[in-house]
């Protein structure tokens, strides 16, 4: 578990002041303090399960080298030590040293993250409500064991619906809300960012537009505060309005929100970017990075109030997890899609019996 070095220094390593081994030898005593410096700080993440989205979340965590040991838990055991099994066999072939295996929720006692991607698939005539309450099951099974390990990390839920399972998560936990984050419209802002660098010919680096709300079909872009490097993306409309559009711009917010729809026709399933998104978020947190991503968090009274509800937002996400909600100026019809993705988020989780 990656901890400060002023707090491990305090805790369980030898002290400088400790006589007998720093007169003795400073050598040895370096080098003794060096290697449990390095034990403290081993960066471990447990993901439960080792569906597509888990297990693209682990291929690119292994070829990220994102942290030091990786422990896949399953509610399907026999797959989740294959998993195990087959991406140790390929860490010969990465730069990475990480210690992989199939585990248990005792595991998760000194994780940094414990991410979830465990759910279950919508059955043929299933509404969304009744896939919501079996997968709110599915948490009641993972969620209580993870805490009773004595967990003291950060939750990243990808599960979907991903703002009522996080809402979920921080329910059953009893964590402290920055301590459990959903990943949000991080994967609609990055495939948004991809658009319009199409749309605009520049780097999607260099265009810091987002995708907040639902991470869902009330999801929407508040264009008020998207930018092209430094320049607003209205006045980048108005000073070329022969080459580019508002209706242009709203086509790519529309396919942004089919992209997922999209992709299920054409493979069935998404998972590799997401699993990506995971591996970005997860690395914020374990390297204390302060990058700006637009996870799903609660709300502590921002737009006017809005409480409880959990929404994608951009968010200072760090080593303590949702450090500071971004609250955007946004316009009053900005405010409006806002409204009511937080209206079909609450209705949703109320109607849920946990
Ligand atoms: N947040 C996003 O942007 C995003 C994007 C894509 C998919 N998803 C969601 O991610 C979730 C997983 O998708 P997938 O394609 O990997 O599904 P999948 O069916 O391939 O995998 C789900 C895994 O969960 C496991 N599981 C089920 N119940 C469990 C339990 N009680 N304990 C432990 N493990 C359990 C299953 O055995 C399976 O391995 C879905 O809810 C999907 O909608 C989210």
């Amino acid at each position: 578990m990656v901890k400060s070095y002023i707090n491990f220094s305090n805790n369980n390593t030898i002290q400088r002041n400790n006589p007998p081994y720093y007169a003795k030898n400073t050598i040895d005593f370096k080098a003794k303090e060096r290697i449990e410096i390095m034990a403290d700080n081993k960066k471990k993440v447990v993901l439960v399960g080792t569906g597509m989205v888990g297990m693209s979340f682990a291929y690119a965590a292994l070829n990220q080298n994102l942290c030091d040991e990786l422990v896949l838990i399953d509610v399907n055991e026999k797959k989740a030590n294959g998993e195990a099994m087959d991406l140790n066999h390929g860490l010969a072939f990465s730069h990475s040293s990480m210690k992989i295996y199939r585990g248990g929720y005792s595991d998760c006692s000194d994780a940094d993250v414990v991410v979830i991607c465990a759910g279950v698939n919508q059955k043929p005539g299933e509404s969304r409500l009744e896939l919501l309450q079996r997968n709110t099951a599915v948490f009641n099974s993972i969620v209580p064991q993870v805490v009773q390990s004595g967990f003291d990390g950060i939750f990243l839920v990808a599960t979907n619906p991903v703002d009522i399972m996080t809402r979920v998560t921080y329910e059953l936990s009893g964590f402290n809300a920055s301590k459990v984050i959903g990943t949000g419209t991080t994967l609609d802002t990055a495939r948004l960012r991809y658009l319009l660098g199409e749309y605009f010919e520049v780097d999607p680096r260099n265009i810091h537009a987002y995708v907040i709300g639902e991470h869902g079909d009330s999801e929407f872009v508040p264009w008020s505060q998207a930018i092209l490097a430094v320049k607003p993306i209205k006045d980048v409309l108005t000073d070329n309005s022969q080459t580019y559009s508002m209706d242009e711009l709203e086509k790519i917010s529309v396919d942004v929100r089919t992209a997922a729809q999209e992709i299920i026709e054409a493979k069935g399933a998404t998972y590799y970017g997401i699993g990506m998104s995971i591996v970005k978020i997860a690395r914020s947190i374990l390297n204390d990075q302060n990058s700006v991503l637009t996870v799903s968090v609660r709300l502590r009274g921002e737009y006017g109030g809005k409480k409880d509800v959990f929404i994608g937002n951009p968010c200072v996400v760090n080593s303590g997890g949702a450090k500071r909600i971004l609250e955007l100026k946004l316009t009053d019809e900005e405010l409006d899609k806002l409204d009511n993705c937080c209206n079909i988020l609450n209705d949703n989780f109320k109607s849920l019996s946990i």
